[in-house]
């Protein structure tokens, strides 16, 4: 494999050029002509082909209801490469990948459909001799699951491996997740099916487990007695991007809290797994998300925005959007107040917070320590010195900043806070990967570890019913936060009853 120029001309970056190749296999995406597939699938596996990281006899094929045919869809895709890939665009590199795609235009639900796709799947297979290895990629709306896994289900490849790529939302609550994982289990083993959450196929969250298990100096303090709470923060600017029908059912419970928001927290909060393997790490973020409960209906607000400014520009009001009911009650914001409750964490909270048409982008997660036990210095000389707080910065500006306190150069003894960074770019000097490049290629190479199991994606909806169920009991005067802004009045409250206050921006 030849070296990218960054990578040659970054000593930091050595070795990443030493992960496997896959094995060679078809990767059919279901949703070929979405926007799951234009904005983040078609670019990632552009960036794969970038860098030589895709399977040297590899083929491609998009299934979707749209009429077309495979020129059609690759002319498609290459402007959504063109538009959507970090990478620039290479005709050389374009040329190979689209070479290996093709599409077939049915729904599963017409009789004959799935034979036409196994027809050109074992085509492609035996051209190519890929070996009858298959990754299903299930990037369509929820309602169109069963058909396709009952009829891939019973196509099995009699070589070869398949893998299953589920992506969200899995389940709107707990009895429909499990009716899902009921489903898949009839047809595919555990170790199959891969759950997508992309967060965890971010490069700083992964960064979490560095953090905390590659260095000495952070699990001895990584607990109740040092860390006096910690703060989540899912912050978008954006709206809803024309995806009312979808979101009028989600809200921000379960299109973020559900699963990005508590997939942090629980890389935040779990044990060292004893290995880097899936079921080792799934096993420790479980043991979190069970131990994870709200003291109350109180702990949990939740708003929708109304007009305001969002950088600059006036935008319209959730209930204004195209498609959203005018008495629409979904929340596009939630921040709660969790705990964790075992030896490690009790009393200690875990602020979340999660919202669209926030002030700005931003995610990230700060860990605040507890104040020095008894500073010497005159109480003055320390107005301007705040908690240390680790922050780590998700996005953008991706990197992990520590603030402590320093003397202000100079007579006497002033004390002021200032901040220890690393930011990704300056020190790798090289551009974050993206989430969905990392899953795909770790789909093919069969290493679940960066995506979730059956019983923590059940765990998380257990905790999101019974958050929904108490919303049942009250109807909040919505909108009650101006778009641009930090969400409503009664997040901050939620912190300030206990003495506290979210990070300051
Ligand atoms: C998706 C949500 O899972 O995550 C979207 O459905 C949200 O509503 C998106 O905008 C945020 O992802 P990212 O990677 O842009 O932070």
């Amino acid at each position: 494999m030849t070296e990218t120029a960054e990578q040659q001309a970054n000593p930091l970056a050595d070795g990443l050029s030493f992960r496997r190749t896959p094995d060679p296999c078809a990767l059919v995406i279901f949703g070929a002509s979405g926007d799951l597939t234009h904005k983040k699938l078609m670019p990632a596996l552009y960036s794969l082909a970038f860098r030589q990281l895709l399977p040297a006899r590899f083929a491609i094929v998009g299934v979707a209801r749209t009429e077309g045919d495979d020129d059609s869809w690759r002319d498609d895709m290459k402007q959504a490469v063109q538009k959507y890939a970090r990478d620039e665009f290479r005709q050389d590199v374009w040329d190979e990948l689209a070479s290996a795609m093709h599409y077939v235009s049915t729904d599963f639900a017409d009789a004959g459909g799935e034979a036409a796709l196994e027809k050109l799947v074992a085509r492609e297979e035996q051209e190519h001799t890929l070996g009858g290895n298959r990754v299903y990629y299930l990037a369509v709306p929820p309602p169109a699951f069963p058909t396709i896994v009952e009829a891939l289900g019973k196509q099995r490849s009699a070589t070869g491996w398949t893998r299953l790529i589920v992506e969200k939302p899995f389940g709107h609550d707990l009895e429909s997740a499990k009716k899902l994982n009921k489903l898949l289990w009839r047809h595919f083993d555990e170790s199959e099916i891969f759950r997508i959450d992309h967060y965890l196929g971010k490069e700083t969250v992964q960064n979490m487990l560095a953090l905390r298990f590659a260095n000495g100096i952070f699990e001895p303090i990584w607990n109740r007695q040092f860390i006096d709470h910690v703060q989540i923060t899912v912050a978008e600017s954006i709206g809803i991007e024309g995806r009312a029908g979808y979101y009028e059912q989600a809200g921000a419970i379960r299109d973020i809290f559900q699963n990005h928001l508590l997939q942090m927290l629980a890389l935040t909060a779990m044990e060292p797994p004893i290995d880097f393997k899936a079921d080792s790490v799934h096993n420790e973020k479980v043991k979190v998300l069970k131990a994870l409960h709200t003291p109350g209906p109180k702990s949990v607000v939740r708003g929708q925005y109304g007009r305001g400014f969002v950088e600059g520009e006036e935008v319209v009001g959730y209930r204004e959007e195209q498609g959203v009911a005018s008495d629409s009650m979904t929340e596009t914001f939630v921040a709660a107040k969790l705990f964790v409750d075992n030896w490690r964490w009790a009393d200690t909270p875990f602020y979340v917070r999660m919202g669209k048409r926030l002030a700005r982008r931003e995610t990230t997660i700060a860990i605040q320590f507890k104040r020095a036990p008894h500073p010497p210095f005159e109480e003055t000389a320390s107005e301007g010195l705040r908690p240390n707080v680790l922050l780590v910065h998700v996005q953008p500006d991706e990197g992990v900043s520590l603030a402590i306190g320093a003397k202000v150069p100079g007579q006497g003894m002033t004390i002021r806070t200032v901040h220890m960074d690393f930011l990704y770019g300056g020190a790798f000097r090289t551009g974050m990967p993206e989430a969905y490049e990392r899953l795909i290629l770790d789909t093919m190479l069969g290493d679940g570890t960066l995506f979730t199991r059956s019983d923590e994606v059940e765990e998380q909806w257990l905790l999101v019913d019974a958050i929904v169920a108490a919303w049942q009991r009250d109807r909040p005067a919505f909108p009650n936060y101006a778009a641009g802004t930090w969400g409503p009045p009664s997040s901050e409250e939620l912190l300030q009853r206990d003495g506290r206050s979210w990070r300051r921006h």
